[in-house]
Order: structure tokens, then sequence, then C-alpha cells
């Protein structure tokens, strides 16, 4: 695509009224967004007007049949002010992969890495150089077209939005591992970024928050017997030296941080597994001393170490290490991610 994003500029700016020092999780918003229309078969050229509220017929097929996916992605600045993405295409192509089980369109790579990085570089001032902050950036797309018949909408709109963000979590974290409800089910949209993937979330998590846990570990669906992912992040476990994480499916996101950490970890010479990790195994590492650490993985997350978990009405607490795999890993993908290290896998995209 030619790059003839065009661009309206806001006639004013928030920006002196964000607190950069503390920053909440995708809160506020910046001063524009990127909107791109799909519509009688073709995405049309992005643009990128000033932030603020649409307009939607009561009839758009997303009201009523929740055809909506989204991403995460997050912009880091280095100290010389210059401005990164990591793996963004991998989040494109995943936004495709997520379109395509919810029977959307996909979107052109050039339209959405363009499209980026012209709203980047607009909203370069927004981008927080505070310690553990960066830009959120949440891709979405919705079904627009209308029709209270129960099949794909005939239209679309993909938007950018950013937020100025800090932790994603506050304080200890301490999970629940699921035995009733399920996230995701075999041949279901458990590995789609789908919306309703988490508002289906929302009640067993406040069910959840009321004993004291901020997340659920879901286990499969058929046995509960498997630990899967937690509500917002990929799940690593340690036992004793040996870091592991489930292997994805189709009910599990493939999440990139996953991913990146896999390589990291193997890169740090810590042994790696890939394999069905049993609720039943933790419980008993736990009891006899070898689970060290759990710690979930993602965009928003980061590496966020958990400070124990509860299953069937019991508490596990973790020990506490001077230098658990969660911080060297952290370090290792953060010094990529914000330019201060060496990019060896070559994830760093600069904009
Ligand atoms: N699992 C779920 C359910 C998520 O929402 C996320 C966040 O995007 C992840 C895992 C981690 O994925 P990523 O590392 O690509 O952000
Ligand atoms: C992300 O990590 O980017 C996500 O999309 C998780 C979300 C629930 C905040």
């Amino acid at each position: 695509m030619e790059n003839n994003i065009s661009i309206e500029k806001s006639k004013t700016t928030k920006i002196q009224d964000v607190d950069f020092n503390n920053l909440s999780f995708g809160s506020v918003y910046t001063d524009h967004m990127l909107v791109c229309d799909y519509k009688n078969g073709a995405w049309e050229t992005p643009k990128i007007i000033p932030y603020g509220n649409l307009s939607l017929d009561p009839a758009s097929k997303i009201f009523h049949y929740g055809q909506s996916i989204f991403e995460g992605m997050k912009a880091y600045k280095d100290e010389a002010g210059k401005i990164f993405l990591f793996r963004p295409t991998d989040n494109h192509a995943r936004l495709n992969k997520s379109a395509e089980r919810l029977a959307m369109p996909s979107i052109p790579e050039s339209h959405f890495m363009e499209g980026l990085e012209t709203l980047l570089k607009l909203e370069k001032d927004w981008i927080p150089t505070t310690a553990g902050s960066s830009l959120y950036i949440r891709p979405f797309m919705f079904a627009t077209g209308v029709g209270f018949h129960a099949s794909p909408a005939d239209a679309y709109k993909l938007i950018i939005a950013c937020a100025p963000s800090g932790a994603y979590f506050s304080g200890k974290v301490k999970v629940l591992i699921e035995q009733t409800y399920s996230r995701a089910a075999n041949g279901g949209v458990g590995y789609a970024k789908a919306g309703g993937n988490y508002a289906g979330q929302f009640y067993p998590t406040k069910l959840a928050a009321e004993k004291g846990y901020q997340q659920i570990i879901w286990t499969d669906d058929n046995t509960h017997e498997y630990i899967e992912e937690a509500g917002a992040m990929n799940v690593f476990v340690r036992i004793n030296d040996t870091l592991m994480t489930a292997p994805t499916n189709d009910r599990i996101l493939d999440g990139i941080t996953r991913k990146s950490i896999l390589k990291i970890a193997e890169d740090e010479g810590i042994q790696t597994e890939v394999r069905k990790i049993k609720v039943s195994e933790l419980v008993d590492a736990a009891n006899n001393g070898s689970l060290k650490e759990i710690f979930g993985a993602g965009t928003a997350a980061v590496i966020s170490p958990l400070a124990g978990f509860g299953f069937d009405g019991k508490d596990y607490d973790l020990p506490e290490l001077e230098a658990p795999f969660s911080a060297r890993l952290k370090k290792r993908i953060t010094d990529i991610q914000y330019n201060r290290a060496e990019d060896k896998f070559g994830w760093r995209h600069e904009v």
C-alpha cells in the first residue's frame, strides 16, 4: 500500500493532564486513533482522526453476535528517543488468524503496519519513558454491518487506539486453579483473541476475586486436570531447575511473550519443557518444595511472578527466591524491547 493515510489532527491535546509518573494500565487514551473500514468486499485506506466516540447502527452485528477481535502490543522508547515495537508482524498474523476463525476479513499487512507506524509517529510524545511504562496499543476489529440474521456481517471497522500504561497488576498476584468453569473448548475459539473469550471469563474471575485471587489459571475443559493459561497471560512453571509451559492448542492463545521467553530461556541455558502439566503435579511439587516459581507471560503482564495459587479449597504459597528465573527472563526480554541490549533474535522493529 502506498502510504496515503490521511491525518486529521486533533485541535486540542490531553497530554498535559496525564501523570506519566503514575500510570495505570489502559485507562487514558492518546489524542488520535487509526480507523479503517471494510465495505463492499475491500478495506478502505486507513485514516487517523482525533480519538473520540463512534456512531453505530444498533443493528450492527457486533452488538448481537459478538464478531469482535483484538490484539495487544506495546511501543517502547529508548534513551535516545527512538521508538520500537516488539515482533509486530506476529500480532498482525494473529489478528488475521482470529479474523479467520470469527469469519471476518483479513487485513493486509501493509494497512496494519503503515497505519500503526504513522499513528505512532504522530503520538510519539505519548510514549512514556518512566521505568516499567510503555505505550499500550490496542488494535481491534468488529462487525459494523447490520442485520438480525445470525450470519457474518458485510462491513467491519478496524481501530487502533493507544494508552500510555504502567503495570497490569498491582500488588501480589495470587491465582485460582479452576475446577468448574472453562475458558475454552476443543474446536472452539480459545486460540483466537476474540472479545467473547474475555467476557466469558469475567463471572468465574469475579467469583475468584471474592476469594482473593486476581486471575484464574484455566484447566482443560474435558478433565480439569491439566493447566492451560491464565485470563490475560500464558503460564510458566518452574519445578527444581526446569521451566515448563503447556503446549498451545486450539483452546490456548499462542502468546508472543511465551514463545519469546522459551527462546530466551534456552539461550540462558535453562532447561525448558513444553508439555502437559497436571494440576496434581503442581500440588505435589508445592508440597515437597520442588515447585520454585510460577509466572505469567504476556504483553500487558510482561512477566508477572505469582505469590501463590489456590486449588481445591487450599492455598499454596510460592517461595521468595533471591534470583528467580522470572526476574532474569524479564530483564532479558525488556532489555530487548527497550533497546538496552543486543537483539540477537531480530525481534525489535524500529518505527
Ligand atoms: N493468553 C491470553 C488469554 C491473553 O489475553 C494474552 C495477552 O495477549 C496472552 C496469553 C499473552 O499473549 P502475548 O504474549 O502475545 O501478549
Ligand atoms: C495483552 O496482554 O496485550 C492482552 O491483550 C491481555 C488483555 C486482557 C489486557
